[in-house]
């Protein structure tokens, strides 16, 4: 996920925007280092002018040898070839001029890419898997719909192993939904919490297709209250270790399955209905969701059902939820249509507006653009430190 360290937050809108979609900026060197720490897969820094120079020259040495992977770009107002020495000296790879051309800064960042993926290579070390969890604090938005259809399109057509995880521990309808008649679901996994990995999950998981299995929910509601956070909570990271996306689906509401999901959670996906009580209730969760530090600067909202008619604006959302909307998924019969005969719409109509709105929102989840393989995020601190049930696990 790139990162970008300024204070200026004019100049950040405008650095970021060079940047992929879900690149973030953080206020100090300090933090961008810290959430190196937290990502090992990240592959560029961008220190832009608020940095002086000698702490970018020093932050550059630093992950010169500690990070060699990761490329450091310098933006400056303007620089001159004492600069440029200096810089080139402490490893940094490019130099670019904020505000002279954004191209410029789009440019350094490619080639940044280019060089970690070629020095990874095609065998590169496995990273872990990232957890997306969809979420609503209402029920019969679609975050079922939406769970599925995400999951399917953050395969990119086989070329990554995701998991769909059906957290709806009393009502999950994931399997249903896909048409898939599970032999085992998590109920199996129950009171193994201390021997959870993922040679055991794989023989819980029920395959859709190649590259997307399905971890289904218990067939019976009362199995839920069996299922403890610190169970949840080891599955998702033991499924770090074989999927490059873990997606969640939720019940609607804050329950404890939920919550450990969240704390657990890289990216969350809020799905909301253009209806006052959804939008009241949405604010709350996030607002809930800020305090306890779940997913911040990693959210991504999914209007679902955005029909023109009903007389809220996209706009208007955005304000009321401070935010901005990620994807937009109309009323159409199809996606019902689709979902009845077990083929989601991603599957059954590639083409439809849904379709590309959920390969959209996969896009915004991987931070890639639609089509190029995967990294990026909007953030201002490390998300992995929190945690309400953090404290009691692991
Ligand atoms: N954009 C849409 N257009 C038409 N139908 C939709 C759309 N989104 C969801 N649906 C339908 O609405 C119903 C509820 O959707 P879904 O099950 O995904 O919601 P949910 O939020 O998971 O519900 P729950 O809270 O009960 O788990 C389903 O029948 C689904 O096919
Ligand atoms: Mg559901």
């Amino acid at each position: 996920m790139p990162v970008l360290v300024e204070q200026d937050p004019s100049l950040v809108d405008s650095l970021v925007r060079a940047m992929p979609i879900g690149s973030h900026a953080v206020s100090a060197t300090e933090r961008a280092l810290a959430w190196l720490d937290q990502h090992p897969d990240e592959y560029v820094v961008a220190l832009g002018p608020s940095v002086d120079l000698g702490s970018a020259l020093a932050t550059a040495e630093e992950l010169r040898i500690k990070r060699p992977t990761v490329s450091v770009i310098l933006v400056r107002e303007d620089f001159d070839t004492d600069v440029l020495t200096k810089a080139m000296h402490a490893g940094i790879r490019d130099v670019v001029v904020a505000g002279s051309d954004e191209k410029s800064l789009t440019h350094a960042v490619e080639r940044a890419h280019q060089l970690y993926q070629a020095l990874r290579g095609p065998g590169g070390a496995r990273q872990l898997g990232r957890v997306v969890t969809v979420f609503s604090p209402k029920g019969g938005v679609g975050k079922t719909t939406s769970s599925v259809n995400l999951a399917l399109a953050l395969t990119d057509r086989g070329a990554r192993k995701v998991c769909l995880v059906d957290l709806d521990l009393a009502f999950g309808d994931v399997a249903i939904t896909m048409q898939l008649f599970p032999t085992h679901s998590i109920e199996q996994a129950v009171g193994s919490e201390d021997s959870v990995d993922l040679a055991m999950l794989e023989g819980l998981l029920t395959r859709h297709e190649d590259s997307l299995t399905i971890l289904a929910a218990p067939a019976h509601p009362d199995v839920r209250e069996r299922v403890t956070p610190l169970l949840i909570s080891r599955i998702l990271r033991a499924l770090r270790d074989g999927f490059d996306y873990v997606v969640v689906d939720t019940s609607p509401s804050f329950d404890d399955a939920t919550l450990t999901a969240l704390d657990e959670t890289d990216e969350c996906v809020i799905v909301a209905t253009l209806d006052v009580p959804t939008l009241k209730n949405v604010k709350v969760a996030l607002e809930t969701m800020d305090m306890l530090s779940i997913a911040r600067g990693h959210r991504h909202l999914l209007l679902n059902r955005a029909d023109e008619q009903v007389g809220i604006s996209v706009e208007k959302v955005e304000s009321i939820l401070g935010m901005p909307v990620s994807a937009q998924v109309a009323t159409a019969v199809d996606i019902a249509a689709a979902t009845n005969a077990g083929t989601p719409i991603v599957v059954h109509k590639p083409g439809h507006p849904a379709s590309l709105a959920f390969t959209h929102l996969a896009a915004s989840v991987t931070g890639q653009p639609v089509g190029v393989p995967s990294s990026a995020t909007h953030e201002s601190e490390p998300p992995r430190s929190r945690g309400l049930f953090r404290r009691s696990r692991s």
